[in-house]
This record gives structure tokens, sequence and C-alpha cells, in this order.
């Protein structure tokens, strides 16, 4: 890992149920979008003392994803005091690139300066606010605003003012960090993952990232030449929906062979009575027809989770462990880490990572998930491919192959998984039950050897860690349960 400098300036700125089961139908909910704004009842002022009071050892209260209020203080407490994932290094390659995004509410621009550094500056200008670079990624040899022409290096520090006479005797002047792009306050890379924090006060970021880490190792381990690159560009969609839907979705392993029944099986029904028995399975079934694979496979993958709300589904097997190997893959890994590392490097199949709260990874297909929260009952999802260096061009198209099915509105997967979500935000609206249940074996974690813990897949243990990690940020480390261990009962 890789502790980046980035002056000038201070810190500041889802056993199959089977057919007789009464499934419904996915598509129109019973809510209209008018709805959702209905007025909730009369709710306590948000202190310390209401917001711990609303995450219980086994269950967390709907309001939670439902009010304003506590979007606000997520942005605030969450968002922008800890860790959050920005970019990827291969996204800035040369001095002079940029990528601009945003962190919690703040527009942050990465860049790559001439001295090779990765930098993460504050997207507004020192003159009076405009946004320098809009969002997106580019190559200047300076950042110039589109108001009055105030020029930034890729560092941030102002390189040039239009009639900097005028500002003589005063604290703005070009060189002066009165008149600078302020830096973020943390910036560090973990092998060419970019987090960055607002605030100073975070652990470093390997220790926060804990077992997470080696879900990173192992996609860039995947590649033989040891290093990944992002290619292409980024597809985004919003989820109408408050962000923690996703995240929590992404190791329920209760959910898979429900949601995704009409697009998986009917995978699984082609393969079976349409295709050739002598000849390959196409790609998109074998990546699909995981997706209705019985409750004892998701069991057996298993979940652990992390402090700071980190977990993952899948170790040794998941829904990636039946690809189909590509000889010329596996020649390449060979030459380059010999056959047992290979097969070491192979054997970890974990299947969704969660960096909390903004990074979501599948090492064993290379593709990465940014959760990007706009408003209590929306979100942007950015989905990214990654190129593993010195791969043939089929590990890509697998890739890509995953994305298309899996990863949109426009897909065969996706949608399934939205629906659930915004019926969801629409279905908390409901008074009368406030609680939203995590009890799922709720005895059934044990220690696991990343210093994490580990329990069978259909255990609620990760969202219990997520909540546990959603107190502890909301009251500034204040709360009843720490970030780790399961609650003695
Ligand atoms: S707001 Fe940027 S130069 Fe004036
Ligand atoms: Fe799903």
């Amino acid at each position: 890992m890789i502790e980046q400098p980035n002056a000038p300036g201070k810190g500041g700125a889802g056993e199959s149920e089977g057919d007789d089961v009464l499934s419904v139908s996915v598509g129109s909910g019973t809510c209209t979008r008018a709805q959702r704004g209905a007025t909730f009842p009369p709710q306590a002022a948000l202190d310390e003392r209401t917001i711990s009071g609303l995450v219980r050892p086994d269950s967390v209260h709907r309001r939670i994803y439902t009010d304003p209020e506590i979007f606000d203080r997520e942005m605030a407490n969450i968002w922008e005091k800890t860790w959050i994932y920005v970019g990827h290094e291969s996204q800035v390659k040369a001095p002079g690139d940029y990528y601009a995004t945003r962190i919690g509410r703040q527009p942050v621009v990465m860049t790559r300066h001439k001295d090779g550094s990765v930098r993460v500056l504050c997207n507004r200008c020192a003159h009076k606010g405009a946004m320098v670079v809009p969002e997106g990624a580019g190559h200047a040899k300076v950042m110039r605003c589109c108001y009055h022409g105030w020029c930034f290096d890729t560092d941030g520090s102002c390189v040039s003012i239009p009639r900097e006479e005028g500002y003589r005797g005063t604290p703005i002047g070009k060189g002066k960090p009165a008149a600078a792009m302020p830096a973020v306050a943390r910036v560090a890379s973990y092998r060419g993952f970019v987090f960055a924090s607002l605030s100073p006060d975070v652990p470093p970021l390997e220790e926060w990232l804990g077992g997470a880490r080696h879900s990173i190792d192992n996609m860039v381990e995947r590649a033989p030449e040891g290093e990944l690159e992002i290619t292409g560009g980024v597809f985004r969609y919003v989820h109408e929906s408050n962000w923690k839907f996703f995240v929590e979705n992404l190791n329920d392993m209760m959910h898979p062979m429900v949601a995704h029944q009409s697009s998986s099986r009917t995978a699984r029904v082609v393969a079976n009575q349409e295709l050739d028995a002598d000849r390959p399975v196409p790609s998109a079934v074998e990546i699909l027809s995981p997706f209705t694979n019985n409750y004892s496979f998701f069991d057996e993958m298993g979940v652990h989770a992390f402090a700071y709300g980190h977990s993952y589904s899948g170790g040794r097997v998941s829904i990636h462990s039946a690809y189909s190997e590509i000889p010329e893959y596996v020649a390449a890994m060979e030459r380059a880490y010999g056959p047992e590392r290979t097969q070491e490097i192979f054997s970890i199949q974990r299947h969704n990572t969660v960096v909390y709260p903004s990074l979501t990874l599948k090492g064993a297909i290379q593709t990465i998930r940014v959760v990007r929260p706009v408003a209590v009952d929306r979100t942007i999802v950015e989905s990214w491919v990654l190129r593993l260096k010195g791969a043939p061009d089929e590990l890509l198209k697998r890739s890509i192959l995953y994305c298309n099915l899996i990863n949109s509105h426009a897909n065969l997967v996706g949608p399934d998984d939205e629906e659930a979500y915004w019926r969801q935000q629409n279905g908390l609206a409901c008074a009368g039950n406030d609680w939203v249940s995590m009890h799922r074996y709720p005895d059934a974690a044990q220690p696991d050897e990343e210093g994490g813990l580990s329990a069978i897949g259909s255990s609620d243990m990760v969202f219990r860690n997520q909540y546990r990690a959603w107190a502890y940020y909301m009251t500034g480390g204040h709360a009843v349960h720490g970030p780790m261990r399961e609650p003695s009962r």
C-alpha cells in the first residue's frame, strides 16, 4: 500500500423451493412513486442516543432507510469521515490525466501529477467556488476554471490568474495557498485502488481494509503481469432506493434462487432442452445458471465479516467456481507464478466483497461496482470492468458479458434486485412494524483466519456487522455495539 503525498493545502475542504411456491411476479409495485414521499409519523429528534436506538442486535429501524435527515447525517458522519473509494490508478495513467467524481456530497478530482503521484483535490475553484473540471475524465496541461479563467496545476496549486495585479497586497495570487484547490485530508492507494478521506482522523488504509484487502489481492494476482487496469467506460445507473439496500444485497445469500428465478431458471431450461450435449456450454448460461443453485450451495459459500462493516461471500466455492477453463490463460498464469501458486490463486472464488460503504468487487470476474448515494431514496451505482494485464482477451470478454447480463436496468438479473430495493423503499413507508429483521442464525458466527467472523451463507451476520459499523460511524465511535463482535446474547 502506498500513502500518497497530497500537498498543497491542508484537508479542507442472492434448496430451491420448487415450482409449488406461489411467486408474486416482479412488475409494477402497489405503491405509486408519488406515495413514496408520504409523510411519516412524528419522529424523535436525532441525537446520538436516538441514532444508537435505531440499531438493535437483531434488527434495524425502518427510519434509517427513509428519513432524509438520517441520510444527511450519513453523508457527514460516514461518507465524509472515512475512507471512500475514488477510482483506480489506471484511470490517471499519465501526468495531466484527471478523473472527477464525488466523496459523499463533495466533488473531488483525482489527478496524476507530474511527479507521478496520484492526488485527490477538492473540485472547487478558489475564486468563487465553481467546479473546476466537470464530472468525467480527461487530460489537461492545466485545469482552467470556466468562469474567470483561474488555472490550476494537477497538484491543485494556482498557476495563473487573469490580471493578477489587482490582488496585490492580498492573500490571493499564483502559488499562494488561499488560491489553491485544496487537497483532501488523506489519500492512499492499495494495489491500484485509490481511496480518500475528507477527514484526517482515519486508520491506515490497509488496517482499515482488514480481511477485505485479500479480495483485492486475489483480483490483482489473477493477472499474469500482477496488475489491473480499468478498461472501457463506466456504466452508471440509478436505483430509486436507499444506498444501504444495495450494499446489503451483495452478501444476501437467501435471495438469488427467488429473486433471479425467472432469468436463471430459464437459462437452465434452455441449457437442458435446447443445447447440443456435445458442444461447450455458452458463457451466458454458465454465468446465469448458478443464481438458482439451491440453498445448501449458498450456505456452503459462507459469509465473512470484518471491522468497519466490510464483508465478503464465497470462499473456495461461489457462483463463479464452475466457469470453463481458458487454457491459454492458465498457461500464462503458470508461466508467471508456477503451477502450484496458480492453483492457489484460482482456488479463491469469492463472490461479492463489500468494502463498506463505497466499493464492491468481484475478484473472480474482475468487475467492481461503486456506490454513490444521491438522496435517501436515490443511489447511483457505477459498473466498471478491469482487464488482467497479460491475460488473453477471453477473460475481458467474459467480464464484459457478465456485466451486460447482470449489472444494469437493461439486462436479465439486475432489474430483479432493483425491483426488490424499490419495493423495500416503498414497503418501509408502512407504520406498524418499524423493525427490519436481521435475526437469522444469531449464534452461527465463528472467528476466521483473517481476523474476522465467518458464518454459513444464509446467516444475517453480515448485515448485523454492517449496522454495528453504521452505528459506530453515526455516533462518532460511541455506539454501544463496537464495529466487530457479534453481540452477546
Ligand atoms: S469561479 Fe473560478 S475563476 Fe472565478
Ligand atoms: Fe441479486
